[in-house]
This record gives C-alpha cells, sequence and structure tokens, in this order.
C-alpha cells in the first residue's frame, strides 16, 4: 500500500513515517523541503499519484489567526481535491481534542474548520484528535512568561508522547476509514501549572512557576476539563517523567534569557 504523509519531516510526521516503513508500506514523507507544498498546491499531483493513504501531519508556520486559518482552510482544501483526482481511498488528519472548546483562539477555529471541511468532504476520512504533545509543555511555559514567572490555571492536561501520537495515527491510518473522530491523550492527567514546573525543573530552567486562576492559555479561559479527553479515548502508555528524563538527557541546561517572553508562533 503506498501511503502518502503530508507533513513527513515534522515532529509526529518523521516518527509516523518510520513506524509505516516498518510495516512495509511504501511511504512517502511530503512537505515543501521535498517540493510538496499544501499551500500552493505544487507537487501535490505527482506525489499523490497511486496513493490508497494521505495523512496530514502538517501545521502552519504561523500561528497568527488570519494565517493560520488561511493555511488550515487552503491546505486541506487542495489536499481533498488533489486526494480526489487521484482517487486516494482514505484520509487521514490529525487535531486537536477540545477544540470546539478554545474557540476563542484564532488556532483552533482553523482546525475546526480543518475537520468541517474534511468531514463534508466525499473521501473517507479518519481524524485523530490528539491532546498536547509533551514536547509542548515547555511551548506554554515560554508563552506564559513574564520576567520570570510563569503564570498558568490549574486546569487538567493529559499530555501524551510524540511516539504515542504516532503509534495512533499508524494505526487508524493502516485501518478502514472511520468516517469520524477518535481522541488520543496520555496515561495519567496534571495540572497544568505541575506539569510546566516539573518539565522547567528537569531542564534546570530557573523561571518561578506560580499557579493562578485568572492565567489564560493562549488567551484561552479554560475550565479543569477543556484540554481533557473523554473516556472513550486511547490512551498512549509512555509516563511524562519517563519522557523527561529521556529527553533532558540529551538536551543541554536552557539558556533561555529570562524575560524574553514568546508570541503564538510555530510550535
Ligand atoms: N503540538 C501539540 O501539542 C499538538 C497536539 C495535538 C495535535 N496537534 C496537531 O499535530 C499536527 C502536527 O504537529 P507537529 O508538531 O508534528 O508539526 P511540526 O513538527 O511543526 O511539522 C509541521 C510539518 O508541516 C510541514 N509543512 C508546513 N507548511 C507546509 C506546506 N505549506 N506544505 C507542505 N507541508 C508543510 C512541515 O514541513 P516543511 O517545513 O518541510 O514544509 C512539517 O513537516 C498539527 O496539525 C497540530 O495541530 C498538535
Amino acid at each position: 500500500m503506498k501511503i502518502v504523509v503530508i507533513g513527513g519531516n515534522g515532529l509526529i510526521g518523521s516518527k509516523l513515517v518510520i513506524k509505516l516503513r516498518e510495516q512495509g508500506h511504501e511511504t512517502v514523507a511530503a512537505s515543501r523541503s521535498s517540493g510538496v507544498n499544501t499551500l500552493t498546491g505544487e507537487g501535490l499531483a505527482d506525489v499523490l499519484k497511486g496513493a490508497s493513504v494521505a495523512v496530514d501531519v502538517t501545521n502552519s508556520p504561523s500561528w497568527e489567526d488570519n494565517a493560520v486559518m488561511k493555511f488550515f482552510e487552503t491546505s486541506t482544501r487542495n489536499l481533498l481535491a488533489y486526494e480526489g483526482a487521484a482517487a486516494v481511498g482514505h484520509h487521514v488528519a490529525l487535531s486537536v481534542v477540545g477544540s470546539e472548546r478554545m474557540l476563542e483562539s484564532g488556532y483552533f477555529r482553523a482546525k475546526i474548520a480543518q475537520e468541517n471541511l474534511i468531514k463534508s468532504s466525499s473521501i473517507p476520512y479518519s481524524i485523530v484528535r490528539a491532546t498536547q504533545f509533551f514536547e509542548f509543555i515547555k511551548g506554554i511555559a515560554d508563552l506564559s512568561t513574564e520576567g520570570n514567572t510563569v503564570r498558568l490555571p490549574s486546569a487538567l492536561i493529559q499530555p501524551i508522547a510524540p511516539e504515542d501520537v504516532a503509534t495512533a495515527v499508524c494505526r487508524v491510518a493502516l485501518g478502514s476509514p472511520l468516517n469520524g473522530t477518535i481522541e488520543i491523550g496520555g496515561p495519567e492527567q496534571f495540572r497544568l501549572y505541575e506539569v510546566v514546573r516539573r518539565d522547567l525543573a528537569a531542564r534546570k530552567d530557573p523561571r518561578e512557576v506560580v499557579a493562578d486562576p485568572q492565567a489564560r492559555y493562549y488567551g484561552i479561559k479554560l475550565s479543569d476539563t477543556t484540554l481533557i479527553p473523554g473516556d472513550d479515548a486511547w490512551l498512549g502508555q509512555t509516563r511524562f517523567e519517563t519522557w523527561l528524563s529521556q529527553s533532558t538527557n540529551q538536551i543541554p541546561a536552557t539558556t533561555r534569557q529570562p524575560g524574553r517572553g514568546t508570541v503564538a508562533g510555530g510550535n
């Protein structure tokens, strides 16, 4: 079976490509760096020729409201049109648990637009909604930093290892189209400020993490369960502490300058 992974050199895409190849499938990693651009349509006709499955694990380079909406709408329209022309039998996309509860953010409005385009197309599909990736936790800290202090609410979060995300997407891509959505999450729940505190401590990052009920998450007011998947979610096996000790063994202690906030761009 030929499977095209759009975004195949990204965090999830690169792991997914390895898993699909290990199972013996002809797997093509496609993205701008290989001459395939979902925004312009460049390279899509060629790469999708003869493909049974297309997996979309792209992400928008900019998270500015208009840019991210343009990215997910235009890319998804292009992908579905070229997949239709190539008679691709299964479109798989990665989205985010709770997107419909976070519409204050342009990013999640764009993810919902992406999901709706997929649902209304004639191509059989599966949407995999994941909780926050472990890698993403440091980004949450960076966005919530003022001076040397990180302020975050105590809402629950159930983050997942990217390896487990790739395993789930691989399983879905190799199965029959669900024509529906499944959720995946990590094996444990944490308070948001608590998991960020652990992440920074393991990196020897000197920032102080403070629980603040008024603090927002990407501009969103969270309830306790906004980020949490439903009871039917598939759960990854990797525990946060296991991932943290492995990943902090590989990276130097942070060289981040206190007081340098970040804007929502990239991931
Ligand atoms: N971060 C989280 O916690 C989280 C949680 C749940 C779901 N998700 C979803 O997971 C998905 C994948 O995230 P990720 O972190 O694995 O992404 P990533 O590492 O940022 O990778 C993004 C990929 O998109 C490709 N890309 C960007 N613009 C493109 C274009 N115009 N045409 C073709 N390819 C393009 C990039 O390759 P080139 O630069 O070579 O084009 C890269 O392969 C996203 O849709 C996100 O919404 C994320």
